[in-house]
């Protein structure tokens, strides 16, 4: 759920000659990394994601540039920015994503869980939302 998501400060090496930030499995990504893709020569105005999957687990960053993430649980919505080498957004299993406002030759660098499965994807926002309530998020207390 959305309450799951959030942003991942990346270390930093900072450096006159350029700065460097890396990633360790086990470490920065608490999920096992079976799979790096990339968005790059996006055009203006364009939207990717639109989607949800059912197992996957990633970590968005922006590589270079910046673009938004609305993330959507089947019950909120939240826009996040992302505009720093540096920043990672998780987003759990589950959830609904839709990415838009890319900036002229920004790159979206995603690390994902598993391996391209389409199987694994709602590729319509009915049938997930439909998923979601079937299957509801625990209680925060349990009832007496
Ligand atoms: P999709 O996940 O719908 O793109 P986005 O969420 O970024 O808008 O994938 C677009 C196409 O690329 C789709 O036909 C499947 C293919 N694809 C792969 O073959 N392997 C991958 O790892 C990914 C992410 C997509």
């Amino acid at each position: 759920s959305l309450d799951e998501c959030h942003l991942v400060t990346l270390p930093r090496v900072n450096d006159a000659r350029g700065n460097l930030t890396f990633i360790e499995g086990g470490r920065h990504v608490g999920f096992d990394i079976q799979r790096v893709y990339y968005l790059y020569d996006v055009p203006g105005g364009a939207e990717r994601g639109g989607h949800a999957h059912r197992e996957l687990e990633q970590l968005f960053i922006a590589m270079s540039g910046s673009f938004d993430i609305v993330l959507d649980d089947g019950n909120l919505r939240q826009r996040f920015s992302l505009n720093r080498s540096y920043v990672g957004l998780y987003v759990p299993r589950m959830v609904w994503r839709e990415i838009d406002n890319f900036s002229s030759g920004s790159v979206c660098m995603v690390l994902a869980s598993q391996p391209y499965d389409e199987a694994d994807y709602f590729r319509e926002y009915g049938d997930f939302r439909d998923a979601v309530r079937q299957r509801p998020a625990a209680p925060a207390s349990v009832p007496l």
